[in-house]
């Protein structure tokens, strides 16, 4: 039965399902790479117990601050403030091995959307800010002040797969300075193109503009890429990489790395003999990737989009 967690401001996503191919036992060492508010982590440190150890990663002070308060009945826990980019390095300092779990429930949690001060929703208004760890420089505003109409495009092709990257990055850099989450989402509104309007399961035309100012605010896309093989390289053999992503460009990314790392080979197949000396390190425990049930979307909604994969170190 999922817990029901919603006194907590966030309900973890698939937690049951996590419980169950996590295989967790008595005394294993687990690395959670988002904490969030604690959910997944809270269920890991009862599967662990005292002897177990928990590694885990936030870089909003907001929600590691909860988090911490959440779980300060254990003690058997490391909490770092930090991007899960440094997840090896940190595991090395701390004189770590032996991980049997390295977990990432990447995006947003319900706290950040929901409010409107951080910048990442558009049906509220608030400062475009974006940014996960507000020690960061960049904000969204910046993002759109500074980056030129060509660069503004690419980003809202490659991280939000937007037909109307071009027209949008047009008319924004036509109409600054934009400060505010509204005042972005309702320019984008009224230029959105008609046959958009018209769909009758639409999605609000700002949407892909959102979740690439994000992607490109808090650099997600590469720093998954480096940690998922940071994650790797740290398991122990039969210890598990389970990844829950909430978007296509995510859930690419994750598809594509575990499959490498279960081929004996990655040369280019143009070429002939084999000079990369790749060797398969994890097999795919999950072929299709895991997806809630509809009664888990209907009691939490946010967690719709859910894609999860799970690979085991050989
Ligand atoms: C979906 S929430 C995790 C929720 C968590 N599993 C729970 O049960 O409460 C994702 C969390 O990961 C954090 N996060 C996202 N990218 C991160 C990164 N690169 N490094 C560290 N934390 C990150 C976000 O700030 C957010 O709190």
């Amino acid at each position: 039965m999922p817990l029901k967690q919603s006194e907590h401001g966030h309900d973890p996503v698939l937690i049951a399902t996590v419980e169950k191919y996590s295989k967790l036992k008595k005394g294993d060492t687990v690395v959670d790479c988002t904490l969030g508010l604690g959910g997944h982590s809270e269920m890991f440190l009862k599967k662990i117990g005292p002897k177990g150890t928990l590694i885990a990663f936030e870089q909003d002070e907001d929600n590691y601050k909860y988090a911490i308060n959440r779980l300060k009945g254990n003690k058997n826990k490391h909490i770092i403030l930090k991007n899960f980019v440094h997840l090896h390095s940190e595991i090395e300092k701390r004189g770590i091995n032996g991980v049997r779990l390295v977990f990432f429930d990447l995006g947003l949690a319900s706290t950040q959307v929901d409010d409107s001060k951080r910048g990442f929703s558009f049906l509220q208004d608030g400062p475009l800010d974006m940014r996960f760890d507000k020690r960061s420089p960049v904000t969204a505003e910046m993002v759109l002040d500074r980056l030129s109409e060509r660069n503004l495009t690419k980003i809202f092709r490659d991280y939000g797969e937007e037909r109307y990257s071009k027209k949008y990055a047009r008319i924004i850099k036509r109409n600054l300075p934009i400060k505010t989450t509204r005042q972005l989402a309702k320019l984008i509104e009224h230029y959105a193109p008609r046959d958009n309007k018209k769909k009758k399961k639409r999605i609000h035309p700002a949407t892909k503009v959102f979740q690439a100012l994000r992607i490109e605010v808090n650099q997600e896309l590469e720093v998954l890429k480096d940690a998922l093989e940071q994650a790797i390289s740290i398991l122990e053999s039969g210890g598990r990489l389970i990844v829950i992503s909430y978007h296509s460009l995510e859930d690419r990314i994750v598809k594509n790395i575990i499959r490498n790392a279960t081929k004996d080979c990655i040369c280019p197949p143009e070429i002939l003999v084999c000079s990369c000396n790749h060797k398969a390190e994890m097999k795919i425990i999950t072929k299709k990737p895991i997806v809630p049930t509809d009664e888990e979307i209907e009691e939490n909604p946010r967690s719709r989009s859910a894609k999860m994969r799970v690979a085991e170190k050989l």
